[in-house]
């Protein structure tokens, strides 16, 4: 979501007149759009601003530091204390402002910070920019924001504020703007967008399985996937979806976050285990060709040895393609924060250790079913050597697909016949 977000904020930039540089150097504006999910991401931003002064103080004409998302909405005290010389300090229900912020700044240069963390998604969406710059043939389009779910590791919610979803007017527009572009695969996005309810054209809340039949209808969009999902939100509409819509990928980021049940009840996920279990079942038998990812949280407060067992039974069972993993991270204002029995950090290095190898080994079992198989690859890019571009099969995978001079350009959906499963990606040769 940030990563549509800045593009976003960029569209914005340039149809006010600025021009996108490739170095902090040459800019006159610098815009870190920030994350709070996690600690790390989180100090990672100071790092980045104690760079950017120094720019800043060599530079003669104008320098401008924007910081922007979820962590500039948490620590926006703290950015203007630990980096005063930070210009302006914007929410991510406020990056619309980004280009009138930047204008003010130019007309008065004596402009203390200004710092905008206001909770107006309806406004933020109303004031993006309608003209898009150039993009990539995969792109994201977000359709809701915001949480209200408050899984109590969750820093989300507070930082995004309460969902919102927006309408399927504005989104098929959107989808069809990407489209003229020569977008071919979107990936709408939402914290939570199995909870979508947006208006359609007669003013009725339509959910997000009548979302994607609507965007199956959009004329050059070849491919659709949608993240992230919460399990307690999935049910038959969505199972039909996955059925019925050709271009709905067959792929789907359904994070579990704890086998045991008593984590997840701490978490406050509002599904069990074998509820999960059951949603998986259910997919599977609507879209047999359906593959899952996930993402862990390990190390939660309270969490036991026989609980982190249950976690990787689950895996285990589920056996997903692919799966991000984490150690818990307390964060500020969350409930989950202020749990007593939190868990040593050598204990949770361990575990995700441990659920790390198991992952892997299920991602590469999963690559190595392709071995001889024939599989549909959207080119996305340029690849590594000449005659290559690189491109994603329908699960997600990385594909290096060797061609001949002039072939086929990126944005192509192709036949390769896999021949090679490197550590992280497939390599094939195009099969006409
Ligand atoms: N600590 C560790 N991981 C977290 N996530 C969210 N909050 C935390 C936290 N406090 C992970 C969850 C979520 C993903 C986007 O980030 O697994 O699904
Ligand atoms: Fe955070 Fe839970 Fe909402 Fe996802 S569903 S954004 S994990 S509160």
């Amino acid at each position: 979501m940030n990563s549509y977000d800045s593009e976003r904020m960029s569209d914005l930039m340039i149809a006010a007149g600025h021009e996108s540089v490739l170095t902090p150097e040459e800019a006159n504006v610098v815009v870190l759009n920030t994350c709070s999910i996690r600690d790390k991401a989180d100090e990672k931003v100071f790092s980045d601003l104690g760079r950017l002064k120094m720019i800043k103080e060599k530079s003669s004409g104008d320098f401008f530091i924007v910081v922007a998302g979820c962590m500039a909405q948490l620590r926006s005290r703290d950015i203007i204390r630990r980096a005063p010389y930070a210009d302006a300090v914007l929410g991510p229900q406020n990056i619309q402002r980004i280009a009138e912020i930047i204008d003010d700044f130019v007309k008065n240069k004596e402009l203390d910070t200004i710092v905008s963390t206001s909770f107006d998604v309806d406004d933020k969406f109303r004031k993006l920019s309608d003209k898009f710059s150039t993009r990539g043939v995969s792109e994201f389009l977000t359709i809701q924001e915001g949480c209200d779910n408050f899984c109590t590791y969750c820093v989300v919610p507070n930082t995004r504020g309460r969902e919102f979803s927006r309408s399927v007017a504005d989104i098929v527009k959107e989808a069809k703007n990407l489209v003229s572009l020569g977008v071919k695969e979107i990936t709408l996005l939402g914290q939570n967008v199995n909870s979508y309810a947006g208006e359609n054209a007669e003013g009725e809340k339509c959910n997000l399985a009548g979302l994607l039949f609507e965007l199956a209808g959009v004329d050059g969009l070849r491919r659709l996937r949608y993240v992230t999902s919460n399990p307690k939100d999935v049910n038959k509409s969505i199972a039909e979806a996955h059925r019925d819509i050709n271009i709905l990928m067959p792929f789907l980021h359904l994070p579990v976050q704890s086998g045991s049940d008593a984590i997840l009840r701490k978490m406050n996920r509002k599904y069990t285990r074998s509820e999960y279990v059951e949603c998986v079942c259910m997919l599977r038998e609507y879209c047999p060709r359906i593959a899952f990812s996930s993402d862990f949280i390990v190390g939660f407060p309270g969490e036991t040895d026989a609980d982190f067992d249950q976690t990787l039974k689950l895996a285990g069972e589920i056996n997903y393609a692919q799966a991000y993993s984490f150690k818990y991270s307390p964060r500020p204002g969350t409930a989950a924060a202020r749990m007593g029995d939190q868990i040593p950090e050598n204990v949770k290095s361990e575990r995700l250790a441990i659920l790390q190898d198991l992952l892997n080994d299920q991602q590469s079992q999963f690559n190595q079913k392709f071995i001889d198989r024939r599989v549909s690859v959207l080119l996305v890019k340029e690849g590594k050597h000449e005659n290559q571009l690189g491109g994603r099969s329908e699960y997600s995978q990385a594909v290096s697909v060797c061609i001949d001079d002039g072939e086929f350009a990126v944005g192509d959906i192709v036949d390769v016949r896999i021949t090679e499963i490197a550590s992280h990606s497939l390599i094939g040769i195009i099969e006409k």
